[in-house]
C-alpha cells in the first residue's frame, strides 16, 4: 500500500516520512502482539484463566460466564491475529513477492476485522464491558467505521478499483488499530501530564479527547498523505515532515506502552508460572467475581498496575 521511493523523486520526504512512520508502526504493533499472545496465550494454554484479572480489564474473566469469558479471551486473541494480518498486508515486499497470499491474507485480515468488530460490540453492549459514555461512543463508532470501510475495501476489491481499495483498505486498517494507538496514545498524554500532576482517569476529558484521536488523528493524516502524493512539492514536503515527527511520537508511545503497560504483566505471569504452572494469582482471584458496567476504575497513569 505505502509507495517506495525513488533516489530523484520530488516526493523524497513524503516517501521517507511514511516509511519511517510504518517501521516505528511495526515495532509498536510487534510489542502488542507479543504482549497478547504471550498474556492471554499463555493463561489460555496453563488453563489458568482467572490469572487473566491479573491485569485490570473492562470486565475480564468472570467464573461461571462461559460465553462471555470464551467472548473476552476471542476477541483479545483475534485482536492480535489482525493486527499481524494487517501489518503483512502493507510490507511492499511481501505484497510484490506473494501476490496470491496478499489476496487470501487480505480475506482472513478483512474476515477477523468484522468477527472482532462484532465480538467487541457484543462486549460492550451485551456483556456491559464499558468505562463511561465517552470512551464508549468512541469504540462504537469506531468499530461502525471499520464495518464501512472493511466492506469497501472488499467491494473495490471485487470492482478491480484498486485506487479506491488501497485507499480503503488503509483506512481499515488505521481503524483496525484504533485499539492499539490508544494505548500509546494515552503513554503519551501520561509523559506530558504526568509530570504537570494531572492524573488521566477512564472517564476524565483526557481518557475521552485520547479515545476519539486515537482513530480520527490517524485517519486525518492519511487522508494527508494521499492528498499529499497529488500536490505541490512544498505540500509533500510538509506532510512528509509531519510523518516523520509521528514516527517519533509512534516510537515513543509505543516503547512506553511496552515498558508500562504489557512488560510488568509478562513479567509477573513468568515468575507465577516458575512457582507453579498453574497457580492463580492472588489478586485474579480477588478480582473475578466483579461483573459491572462500570468495573475497576483506577487513574491510568502513572501507576504501574494500571493499564487497559
Ligand atoms: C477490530 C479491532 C479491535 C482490536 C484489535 C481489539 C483488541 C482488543 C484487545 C487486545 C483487548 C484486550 C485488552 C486487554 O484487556 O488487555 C480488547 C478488549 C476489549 N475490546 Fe477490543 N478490539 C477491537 C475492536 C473493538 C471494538 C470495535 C469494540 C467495541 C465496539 C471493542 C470492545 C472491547 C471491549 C469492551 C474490551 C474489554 C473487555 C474486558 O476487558 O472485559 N473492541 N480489544
Amino acid at each position: 500500500m505505502l509507495q517506495t521511493a525513488r533516489p530523484r523523486d520530488p516526493s523524497r520526504l513524503l516517501h521517507l516520512g511514511a516509511r519511517a512512520w510504518f517501521l516505528a508502526a511495526m515495532l509498536g504493533q510487534g510489542a502488542f502482539i507479543v504482549f497478547i499472545l504471550w498474556f492471554f496465550g499463555g493463561h489460555l494454554a496453563s488453563g489458568d484463566l482467572a490469572g487473566l484479572n491479573a491485569k485490570p480489564h473492562v470486565t475480564g474473566y468472570v467464573p461461571g460466564d462461559l460465553a462471555g469469558n470464551v467472548q473476552f479471551v476471542g476477541h483479545a486473541l483475534a485482536g492480535a491475529l489482525v493486527t499481524l494480518s494487517g501489518a503483512w498486508q502493507l510490507v511492499p515486499a511481501l505484497r510484490r513477492r506473494w501476490p496470491r497470499v496478499h489476496r487470501w491474507n487480505g480475506r482472513v485480515f478483512l474476515a477477523i476485522a468484522v468477527l472482532a468488530t462484532l465480538s467487541g460490540f457484543s462486549l460492550t453492549w451485551l456483556r456491559g464491558s464499558q468505562l463511561g459514555i465517552g470512551s464508549t461512543l468512541s469504540i462504537s463508532l469506531n468499530g461502525l467505521l471499520i464495518l464501512g470501510f472493511a466492506w469497501a475495501a472488499w467491494h473495490s476489491a471485487r470492482r478491480r478499483d484498486f485506487g479506491a481499495h488501497r485507499r480503503h483498505a488503509l483506512r481499515a486498517w488505521l481503524l483496525v488499530n484504533g485499539v492499539w494507538f490508544l494505548r500509546i496514545g494515552i503513554m503519551l498524554a501520561g509523559l506530558l501530564l504526568a509530570p504537570l500532576g494531572i492524573k488521566i482517569d477512564y472517564t476524565g476529558a483526557v481518557f475521552v479527547g485520547v479515545s476519539f484521536a486515537s482513530w480520527l488523528l490517524p485517519l486525518a493524516i492519511l487522508e494527508l498523505y494521499l492528498r499529499a502524493e497529488r500536490a505541490a512539492p512544498v505540500a509533500r514536503r510538509a506532510v512528509g515532515a509531519l510523518l516523520v515527527a509521528m514516527a517519533v511520537l509512534t516510537l515513543a508511545g509505543s516503547a512506553a506502552a511496552a515498558a508500562f503497560m504489557w512488560w510488568p504483566y509478562l513479567r509477573k505471569q513468568d515468575a507465577v508460572q516458575a512457582i507453579s504452572p498453574t497457580a492463580p494469582d492472588a489478586s485474579a482471584t480477588r478480582a473475578a467475581p466483579r461483573r459491572s458496567s462500570h468495573p475497576r476504575i483506577r487513574p491510568l497513569w502513572p501507576s504501574r498496575r494500571a493499564g487497559p
